[in-house]
């Protein structure tokens, strides 16, 4: 077994940057640039010829990997451009015309997730925003069509009581669309063994595989249920057949759409690679190491943070208040060291596997320098 720190040397941006930033944009891997060269070289050598030598299929090949990661059977998960795109398919599976039309969602979701299911009150649907996992809960009933959670909350890294959700979602006939874009790749979770309905996720962050390939996994006795409106010809049972007709196919196929992300789905293979190497447990392991050093050591330095204190609870981010992120933010990523910062909750910090402690302490040391150079009467919270 490969030492973590071992792998520094597969990610060419750590031997010039701190590179904490992992919940946003996971560091780029070396093969990923080989892969997109071999997507190069196909297209140059082989032409049309590719299609039918892999590309057609690669939503499905792409998405059998992240199956592996996400505790999928095989032929459950399609790939798609972005983790929007793949909700809007899960929506356009329903009609908000009945009783049940409400879609129950977190304040937490991401912002472009929001603006989605807030978008089909136009559609009928009638749209309750909870606080947070426990009101999602409470506010479940038989009205209820849709209940789309985060697993881990992008603003403060928080994981969230999913079991909960889908326990009552379940129970009052509602299904449960989980958005683990924070988790895959840092948090483990296992979506048969949770019994969501549908889950999707991306590339950017944790699984280090670039934009363009986000997954979208369908509980396979319901996929068959289900004929999407946003549909196109990867749906078709014969697509080649040009038939005028929609014939949904069978499995995770039925979910496609048009032309897929050839390149994307190229690059983001050897990121899914490196995490099935380690191994989520792993990193998982590794990662609630490093989110502890780095709460006591800005507890230490006196600064407040609004991650969970219980690491069952946190996921693979930290987030610190500091006086005036939108300045130190800048001045440490002009320090080299790569993070981000978000409204509310300050400087957001996301070690991944092959960050060492010493990088961390590196951190905090440059955070509190900057904040001492805040000026006069800017308090340290
Ligand atoms: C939890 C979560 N969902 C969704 C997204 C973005 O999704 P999309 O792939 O549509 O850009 C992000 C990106 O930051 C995220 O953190």
């Amino acid at each position: 077994m490969r030492d973590l720190l071992d792998y520094r040397a597969d990610f060419p941006i750590l031997a010039e940057t701190t590179y904490l930033i992992n919940h946003s944009l996971g560091a780029m891997p070396a093969a990923a640039e080989e892969r997109v060269l071999e997507y190069a070289r196909s297209w140059n050598t082989r032409g049309v010829r590719a299609w039918e030598e892999g590309w057609w299929e690669l939503p499905l090949t792409v998405g059998d990997q992240i199956a592996r990661l996400i505790g999928a059977p095989p032929g459950s998960v399609s790939m798609h451009q972005n983790v929007t795109l793949a909700e809007a398919v899960v929506i356009s599976c329903f009609q908000f015309d009945g009783e049940r039309r409400r879609i129950v969602y977190e304040h937490g979701n991401f912002p472009s997730v929001r603006y989605l299911y807030q978008a089909q009150a136009r559609n009928g649907a009638e749209i309750v925003v909870a606080p947070d996992d426990e009101g999602v809960v409470g506010a479940i009933d038989e009205r209820t069509l849709l209940v789309p959670v985060t697993h881990v909350l992008y603003r403060t890294g928080r994981i969230q009581d999913v079991e909960a959700i889908v326990a009552r979602a379940h129970e009052s006939g509602a299904l449960v669309v989980l958005d683990a874009y924070q988790s895959v790749g840092t948090v483990p979770l296992d979506v048969t063994a949770l019994g969501v309905d549908f889950a999707v996720g991306g590339s950017v962050k944790w699984l280090c595989g670039g934009p363009g390939a986000a997954w979208l996994y369908v509980r396979p006795d319901l996929a068959a249920t289900l004929e999407p409106a946003l549909t196109g010809w990867q749906a078709h049972s014969r697509p080649f057949a040009f038939e005028p007709e929609q014939d949904y196919a069978d499995g995770a196929w039925r979910f496609l759409t048009g032309t897929p992300n050839v390149p994307g789905l190229y690059a983001a293979t050897a990121g899914y690679d490196v995490v099935e190497e380690v191994g989520v447990e792993r990193i998982r392991e590794r990662s609630v190491e490093q989110t502890t050093l780095l709460l006591e050591l800005l507890g230490e330095a006196g600064f407040v943070s609004d991650s969970p204190p219980d690491p069952a609870r946190r996921g693979g981010t930290v987030v610190v208040r500091v006086p005036e992120p939108e300045r130190v933010g800048p001045e440490l990523v002009a320090r080299g060291i790569l993070c981000d910062w978000r409204p509310e909750v300050g400087l957001r910090l996301g070690p991944h596997f092959f960050n060492s402690d010493d990088e961390l302490r590196f951190t905090v040391e440059q955070i509190l320098q900057l904040s001492r150079a805040a000026p006069a009467g800017a308090a340290r919270t």
